[in-house]
């Protein structure tokens, strides 16, 4: 396992925070045709509570 750890370069790094949103980093792109979104950021914070007034970004609600 360490082994394909270290073998493996990622182009992006999901990492899921607790209590909170999924963080992204690296080189990728969101597209979210509903909401008329591309971007290509170099970081982004995703709301996985459905509580954000900016869906599909994190805007802190999910702390109330
Ligand atoms: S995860 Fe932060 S507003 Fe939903």
């Amino acid at each position: 396992m360490e082994e394909v750890k270290k073998e493996f370069k990622p182009q992006a790094i999901v990492e899921v925070l607790e209590d909170g949103p999924i963080k992204i980093t690296g080189n990728f792109m969101v597209s979210d045709s509903k909401r008329d979104i591309m971007d290509s950021p170099e970081e982004v914070y995703l709301c996985r509570c459905g509580r954000s007034g900016n869906k599909p970004y994190c805007d802190g609600s999910h702390k109330t």
